[in-house]
């Protein structure tokens, strides 16, 4: 996601600005920009693209010296990656200056309103409200600009860090936390900002981590925080004794660890703002009107690789949810059999970087034949969401390990999203059904989270599967895809051979494979909901493991029915079936990528693959 840097002392501002910037590009990005004020005066350079193209402006018009200033890089949400969306943004004057990183749920209406009272905006995002309203509360608040902070935070609502400075307090930064990070450097005689402690480590290794709905005033001599009330706030100083490498990863040993560990904000981010008070959801991006949303009589899905997982999980929440003929298929295979697309198709391709050619191929062919086009995407502004008509954006940030995880996710939820989003709409299910899984849905980042804190257990098996010659991974219903997922994270990560079968096939072929000791990782349906098929797994696992096998068996809290016939036993909480995916995979990514680790591999960079395959 977006990066911060904010700076106050005795050096260039904008050198150690600049420099954190460049610190904090691997957090992903599109455009870059900066503030400074010099006598009383502010001073702002922007530029889309990357940092370069900044450094090259600054070269071409530059800034007069200054010890005060912040820098942004952007990783859009709200309007595409321009230069006129790239941060800073400014008041009507140009005297306050504003940076941010979240997203702010409320921004219409605050926009709204500041445009009646006269205020001209002058971009898509989300941001600028910001900036007019502290421009709005700075003599009110008594040009306390860390006051006029809190008076504006205390009236947004969403994710945001905000880091401002105003031309008529020239010694100042401020700052606001509320669920995005932001981190204190604290120095001699100066002091820091930054989304992390990646963008100051070169210069103190003192920080401070604010907490939720905090406000930090930063001066040459001291740092104040306070709450978004005013109280004085409690604070934990802390020593960064990682390397400038470790803290681009949070102090993680690779960024895939990193992004398993913030999969609780991506689905939250996801979900933030597209759930109404009432249950009812919100999808600002879904350029298709409700008419056109009713005509559509086929769906089709189109992806590669754990996108193409992602959309196996779609067919069954459209199907239930919609009861629209669902079909998927990989991107690839798509255009050159001849697929059956009228207008009342809707094809839905589903990519983290929106740029898998593959794709965008399977989607113009789509678009050829007149059908409509929605994206699932990742990043803002890339090629696929620019050419569908309408566009879910997933908002895990910015995923730089080659193998997908919090995207993955992500795309989960909005398939679910997007499924409920239809059966809203064409009525298929009563309102307070939907609700009802809505809320659910809304309860998974905490889930996720309780996953995440049990699964040491997974990496000490991990370290005992490394041998292994074959890994099999068996499901039913939705633990099909999971299956699929945790078989293509290991070929991906520690290059073994594994394959996911849907266990119902098992007595098939794939039964014959099984041998004394091979590993069998089984995702076991929810008890309550699917008893026979729950039921017809365990029968599975019996005979897997009567010949041999080594069964590795992920099951609900409280299915007991597993215990007898399970070597290691992974238990996630229970929620709703078509939930399940959203837990059961979090273990597989956490084997895949310690057994990896293990083998000594690159976590982050597996051998042959591309993040992003932008050749057919
Ligand atoms: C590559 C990556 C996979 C990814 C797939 C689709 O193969 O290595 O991790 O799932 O592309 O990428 P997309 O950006 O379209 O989701």
């Amino acid at each position: 996601m977006c990066g911060i840097v904010g700076y106050v002392g005795d050096r260039q501002a904008l050198d150690v600005v600049v420099e954190g910037l460049r610190r904090l590009e691997y957090r992903g990005y599109d455009s870059a920009g900066v503030a400074t004020v010099t006598a009383g005066v502010l001073h702002t350079r922007k530029r889309a693209g990357k940092l370069g193209n900044l450094e090259k402006m600054l070269a071409e018009s530059p800034l007069p010296a200054s010890t005060v200033g912040m820098g942004h890089t952007r990783w859009a949400t709200h309007g595409a990656p321009t230069d006129r969306n790239a941060h800073p943004h400014l008041d009507d004057d140009g005297r306050v200056a504003v940076i941010h990183n979240g997203i702010i749920e409320n921004f219409a209406t605050l926009r709204h309103e500041l445009e009646q009272r006269g205020h001209d905006l002058r971009s898509d995002t989300d941001t600028e409200v910001v900036a007019h309203l502290l421009s709005e509360e700075f003599e009110p608040a008594g040009r306390d600009l860390a006051e006029a902070l809190r008076r504006v935070c205390r009236r947004l609502e969403g994710a945001f860090t905000l880091v401002a400075v105003h031309a008529e307090v020239p010694d100042v930064v401020v700052g606001a936390r509320r669920n995005s990070p932001l981190v204190v450097g604290v120095g001699a005689g100066e002091n820091f900002l930054g989304s992390d402690v990646a963008a100051f480590i070169a210069h103190t290794r003192e920080a401070i981590e604010l907490g939720q709905d905090q406000v930090v005033e930063l001066r040459r001599d001291g740092v104040t925080v306070t709450t978004f009330d005013g109280e004085p706030a409690e604070v934990r100083p802390y020593h960064v004794d990682w390397d400038a490498s470790a803290a681009e990863k949070g102090g993680y040993d690779h960024f895939m660890l990193k992004e398993i560990a913030e999969q609780p904000r991506a689905v939250a981010d996801t979900l933030r703002g597209r759930i109404g008070p009432d249950g009812r959801l919100h999808l600002d991006e879904m350029r298709l009107s409700d008419d056109e949303l009713r005509e559509i009589d086929k769906i089709v899905i189109v992806a590669c690789g754990t996108a193409y997982h992602a959309g196996l999980l779609a067919k069954y929440a459209i199907e239930h949810w919609t009861r629209i003929p669902c079909e998927v298929e990989t991107a690839s295979e798509f255009r050159y059999r001849d697929p059956i697309l009228t207008r009342s198709t809707l094809v839905v391709a589903i990519s983290q970087s929106g740029e898998t050619m593959d794709t965008l191929m399977a989607l113009r062919h789509a678009k050829e034949q007149r059908s409509r086009v929605l994206a699932i995407c990742n990043v803002n502004g890339s090629t696929i969401p620019r050419e569908s008509d309408a566009v879910v954006y997933t908002h895990a940030g910015p995923e730089v390990a080659v193998a997908s995880t919090k995207a993955f996710l992500t795309q989960v939820v909005a398939v679910q999203l997007v499924a409920l989003y239809l059966a809203q709409v064409r009525g298929t299910k009563w309102g307070d059904e939907i609700a009802a899984h809505v809320r659910e849905l809304a309860t998974m980042p905490e889930k996720v989270d309780q996953v995440l804190d049990t699964v040491e257990p997974v990496r000490a098996l991990a370290r005992t599967l490394v041998d292994a010659r074959t890994v099999l991974f068996l499901g039913r219903h939705v633990g099909y895809p999971v299956a699929l997922e945790g078989a293509l994270k290991l070929k991906e990560l520690a290059y073994m051979h594994a394959e996911g079968f849907p266990a119902g096939e098992l007595k098939h072929g794939p039964i014959a494979l099984i041998e004394d000791g091979l590993p069998v990782v089984v995702i076991v349906p929810s008890p309550a909901a699917r008893s026979v098929l729950h039921d017809k797994i365990v029968s599975n696992i019996q005979e897997v493991r009567a010949r041999g096998a080594r069964t590795i068996v992920i099951a609900e809290e409280g299915d007991a029915a597993v215990e007898p016939y399970a070597d290691h036993l992974v238990r996630i909480p229970r929620v709703p079936v078509l939930l399940q995916p959203l837990l059961a995979t979090v273990p597989l990514q956490v084997l895949a990528c310690e057994m990896a680790t293990a083998k000594g591999y690159d976590v982050d960079q597996p051998r042959n693959l591309a993040k992003s395959v932008t050749v057919e």
